[in-house]
């Protein structure tokens, strides 16, 4: 999960990014203990997802070729989503800057760790890992509307960053209630697209459960609605499609002059 506070910072310039190769990072050797991890997280998730997950996000993920049989290289998912639409990954240490964050989003660059949670972290972990961000975030990549919208949502931030503009928190909230908790509308009822309930074990069935608040897609209601990164997600947001995401998230970075 990347940072979701945007902190105000007293930069007045936008930071541009320059791409790293994925091929040239050395590839982990991961233990037994934590291929066991990948596998029994991705096995645990996927009993999870029928009816729950939205077709856009399944099909993109048998796509990808996340399987729990084993960990994936980051350069082999970077190549199947740079194929499809032009994206790829980037090694990180962990949370990036929201700076460095939104330039590398706005080049069409997603960030992702390569080291898995530990056992005791199995159910929750704070901090990001790749579990999280491959199989939560990577296969909607994919998707052209969808990495269209994240694209756009990397060039708004870097340039709220650049004009030192109050919509670096408003972006927080709408990052938070698509990207990492977005619920989308189906033909055969609602459905999860948000990469924080779908590499959760807790929040899946929660998400969709009468537990939770469900409004519609609204920019200006999410940009003013704080949230609560340590307790399951009471509030959410539904889109209609993913056309709708990236049409009105379009609409609202030129109302507020961060298009
Ligand atoms: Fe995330």
């Amino acid at each position: 999960m990347q940072s979701t506070d945007f902190p105000a910072s007293t930069s007045k310039t936008s930071l541009p990014h320059v791409k790293t190769d994925i091929h040239h990072t050395p590839i982990p050797a991961y233990s037994a203990c934590e291929c066991e991890t990948w596998r029994y997280l991705l096995s645990r998730q996927q009993t999870q997802w029928p009816d729950r997950a939205c077709d856009e996000y399944l099909e993109a993920l048998e796509a990808t070729g996340l399987s729990p049989a084993s960990i994936p290289q980051l350069a082999d998912i970077s190549d199947s989503i740079q194929h499809q639409t032009g994206w790829t990954i980037e090694r990180v240490d962990g949370i990036v800057p929201d700076q460095i964050f939104f330039a590398m989003l706005a080049a069409r660059v997603f960030p992702s760790t390569d080291f898995i949670r530990k056992p005791e972290d199995i159910d929750y972990t704070p901090a990001p890992d790749m579990f999280h961000d491959l199989v939560g975030h990577a296969p909607l990549l994919t998707h052209p509307r969808f990495s269209n919208f994240f694209q756009r949502f990397g060039e708004a931030g870097s340039a709220a960053f650049a004009q030192n503009h109050p919509a670096r928190v408003w972006l927080a909230r709408i990052y938070w209630y698509s990207v990492e908790f977005g619920l989308i509308r189906s033909r055969q009822g609602l459905r999860i697209y948000g990469a924080g309930i779908l590499s959760s074990h807790q929040e899946v069935s929660y998400s969709l459960s009468d537990a939770t608040t469900k409004h519609r897609f609204d920019l200006d209601h999410m940009a003013q609605t704080p949230y609560d990164v340590w307790h399951m997600q009471d509030t959410l947001f539904v889109i209609d499609s993913f056309d709708q995401l990236e049409n009105e998230f379009a609409r609202w970075t030129a109302h507020h002059g961060l298009a």
